[in-house]
């Protein structure tokens, strides 16, 4: 038995969904704990692409389970949405491998309109660039204890109440703060119910289950969203998503003791990507960047936006090992690196005359921060094709020791193209 985290090392994007694909393979069920259809997951199986953003990327297997933990948000109508396209792919998804905790919240439609709203009201510099999907005001109505979960669903007169509550709050925002129409409570109630007679099934006590399996001896997956840097309290605040998507959040988002957790995989991409605004240290706007961009395919899977481009920040990585407990790397897209005449790790930041190991812990100190650069061989040749190790080339080799020596932490899976086969599994966490 053993039970393992996986997490975002940047900003996000870094590769999860392709990883905890394979190691799905592994485990018996898959959690995702925070977060909500921000995430975009792109997994490449037998050369076809899937995109979930919601639904645990565990879900192409047809004998294991998934879980959405109490700690992510949900939209509905995305989730039903996403059951639907993988049933036309013919992966009909039921409640023997979904389970929905009923205490996860709802994203309302409120919720959408007044993030879209809040973004057009901040100035320019201030804007967070959100992915406009609802999150920050579904997070802060959680936080206020006025969400609505999914269990109320399950109870028509008190979600109608709630409902009537909170439109009644909402609508003054919407129409006096923002100037958009209000939203009448009929519809709203009725499109809802018609999620709920879809979606009842499937609610139950993620928690509870989590510790039958558990008891069980079976492997559990946990699928984290987004990354360390967009972390709510330990990111590039208030540049950052709404939720705690480190390690930590893992047990709290789904209701699992921290002591049964036996390692946690930190993704990290060979270089840096971000969507949205916000402080980017290692970020390049040169052709570079652009290469990056371009190799790397870097455009967001949830909002289409292109992703900004830079190097690997080593300063990051170890504040990633070190937030989330971070017990092996999986190093992603190297093979975008292939044809870099050169390469950059930054190793700290200077901030006037001092030296930084560590991200600042005041945003003002982006703005004269200079990141440090060590050099590092690039190497020409394409490397798809590795399976092992051996099969790169030396200094791409190098590079990877390189990061592990710098970051104390073993890379034990090194992946070189978006398909399942391209990844080379040098440590099984499930199996030792
Ligand atoms: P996630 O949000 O962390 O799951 O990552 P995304 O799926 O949003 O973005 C990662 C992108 O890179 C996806 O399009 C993946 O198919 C792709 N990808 C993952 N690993 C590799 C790799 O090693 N090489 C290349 N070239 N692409 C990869
Ligand atoms: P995955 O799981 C990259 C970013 C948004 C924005 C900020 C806040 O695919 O790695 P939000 O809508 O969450 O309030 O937006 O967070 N963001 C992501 N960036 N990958 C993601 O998810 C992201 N989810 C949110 O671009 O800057
Ligand atoms: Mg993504």
């Amino acid at each position: 038995m053993a039970n393992v985290i996986i997490v975002g090392t940047q900003w996000g994007d870094e590769g999860k969904g392709k990883i905890v694909d394979l190691l799905t393979g592994y485990a018996d069920s898959v959690v995702r704990f925070q977060g909500g259809n921000n995430a975009g997951h792109t997994l490449v199986v037998e050369g076809k692409q899937y995109i979930f953003h919601l639904i645990p990327s565990g879900i192409l297997y047809e004998d294991k389970q998934c879980f959405i933990g109490n700690g992510v948000v949900v939209d509905p109508a995305v989730l039903l949405q996403e059951m639907k396209k993988l049933a036309d792919q013919g992966l009909p998804v039921n409640p023997r491998r979904l389970m929905l905790s009923s205490r996860a919240h709802m994203i309302m439609p409120y919720h959408k309109l007044l993030d879209a709203g809040s973004e057009a009201q901040l100035a320019t510099g201030r804007k967070i660039g959100t992915t406009g999907r609802g999150i920050g005001p579904c997070y802060g109505d959680k936080i206020l204890r006025r969400g609505i979960r999914l269990g109320d669903l399950l109870d028509r007169e008190t979600f109608r109440e709630r409902l009537q509550e909170n439109l009644e709050a909402k609508n003054f925002l919407l129409t006096r703060q923002y100037g958009m129409d209000p939203l009448q409570l009929d519809p709203v109630y009725d499109e809802f119910m018609q999620h709920a007679e879809q979606l009842a099934p499937f609610i139950g006590n993620v928690a509870l289950a989590l510790d039958r399996q558990r008891r069980e001896g079976k492997h559990i997956l946990f699928e984290g969203a987004q990354g360390t840097q967009l972390d709510i309290d330990h990111g590039t605040y208030p540049f950052v998503t709404s939720s705690n998507t480190i390690a930590g959040n893992a047990c709290t988002g789904s209701g699992f003791g921290p002591a049964h957790i036996d390692a946690v995989i930190g993704i990290l991409k060979a270089y840096t990507t971000r969507v949205g605004e916000g402080p980017f240290p290692t970020e390049l706007f040169d052709p570079t960047g652009e290469a990056l961009q371009q190799k790397g395919g870097e455009f967001g899977a949830t909002t289409g936006r292109k992703r900004r481009c830079g190097w690997l920040d080593g300063v990051i990585a170890k504040e990633a090992i070190r937030l989330n407990g971070i017990t092996d790397l999986a190093i992603t897209k190297l093979d975008v690196l292939s044809g870099q005449p050169e390469l950059q790790l930054a190793t700290d930041y200077q901030v006037g005359d001092s030296t930084l190991e560590t991200m600042p812990e005041n945003l003002k100190d982006y703005q004269q921060l200079q990141p440090v650069y060590e050099k590092l061989a690039g190497w020409s040749e394409e490397i798809r094709h590795a399976r092992h190790p051996d099969d790169l080339p030396a200094k791409a080799r190098a590079y990877i020791k390189r990061i592990e020596e710098f970051t104390e932490t073993p890379a034990t899976i090194l992946s070189v193209g978006p398909g399942r086969e391209e990844t080379m599994l040098l440590r099984n966490p499930f199996t030792g």
